[in-house]
């Protein structure tokens, strides 16, 4: 899930969104077949986790208990509040960036309510349930994790009168959607983009053709990304922790400085980059 900035044009019904732009799940119906259609996206990037997610992705995907069919947000609710203190909340698709920075800092994951048709099993324009709940919701039960989402939001909401949101997009979009990380298990991906995406997966963590390089705040602000095909650069961390320290730090001096800065290219490394190779495995050369 993130943002955009109108909601004409979009795929999703706003006409009963509230002024947060949240609306009620039960307020749009799944049949049989997007029950069937969710189990199969669920059966096919499930068999990939145990390769290529980090093991809070593996752990919190299993407490979702969502592999059945299209899951009610309130029925994990209990469970994520519990364990976290995160809510998920219902929308009809991409939101505006103020209110989806108010969502955050409230620890309220937005999650879409519509589901692909099946013609769209491999692609997708815009993110629907599964990618925001599949990809998103599993890491949201881990609180280093979460704690970095709600400051993100908080931080989005105090430093966008600064032109802080272009540059703390690129973080959003390097970290929770296409985060990696070097744990005890070697390199592993954490990001929603990826592991809700069967090609993505195996790609961002095994292919020698992107590249990887340790994230470092103003190095990921700086760098411009892709929408359209899988990423050139990722951005790698060590510990959970290091996201939410990043949103510690004093951030109006960099942001000042990066508005000056021309973006860099995620298709080259640059000096002070600290290279990491990719996991050996089926798609090493
Ligand atoms: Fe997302």
């Amino acid at each position: 899930m993130y943002s955009a900035n109108t909601s004409s044009g979009l795929r999703g019904d706003y006409t009963k969104a509230r002024a947060d732009f949240t609306v009620e799940q039960r307020d749009h119906v799944y049949g049989e077949a997007d029950h069937a259609l969710w189990r199969r996206l669920y059966a096919r990037q499930a068999q990939l986790l145990q390769d290529y997610a980090c093991r809070e992705f593996r752990e919190g995907l299993a407490r979702t208990d969502a592999a059945d069919g299209v899951p009610e947000l309130d029925a994990v609710n209990a469970r994520l509040a519990a364990a976290s203190g995160w809510r998920l909340v219902a929308v009809p698709g991409f939101i505006p960036d103020e209110p989806f920075f108010r969502l955050l800092a409230a620890r309220q994951f937005p999650v879409t309510v519509w589901l692909r048709k099946p013609e769209e099993f491999d692609y997708l324009v815009e993110p629907d349930i599964f990618h925001d709940f599949f990809g998103h919701v599993p890491m949201l039960f881990d609180r280093r994790f979460g704690d970095y989402v709600q400051r993100y939001g908080e931080q989005a909401l105090r430093l966008a009168h600064l032109g802080a949101v272009p540059l703390l997009a690129r973080l959003y979009w390097y970290t929770v959607e296409f985060g990696l990380i070097e744990s005890d298990e070697g390199l592993r991906a954490y990001g929603a983009g990826i592991l809700s995406s069967g090609g993505e997966t195996p790609h961002a963590v095994e292919s020698p053709a992107p590249l990887r390089v340790r994230l470092e705040a103003a190095r990921c602000m700086g760098t411009a990304y892709r929408i359209d095909s899988f990423q050139k650069t990722y951005f790698v961390i060590r510990r959970l922790d290091e996201l939410a320290e990043l949103m510690t730090r004093d951030l109006p001096p960099l942001i000042a400085a990066l508005r000056e800065q021309q973006a860099l290219s995620p298709e080259r490394l640059y000096a002070g980059d600290e290279p990491v190779p990719p996991r050996r495995g089926r798609l090493a050369a």
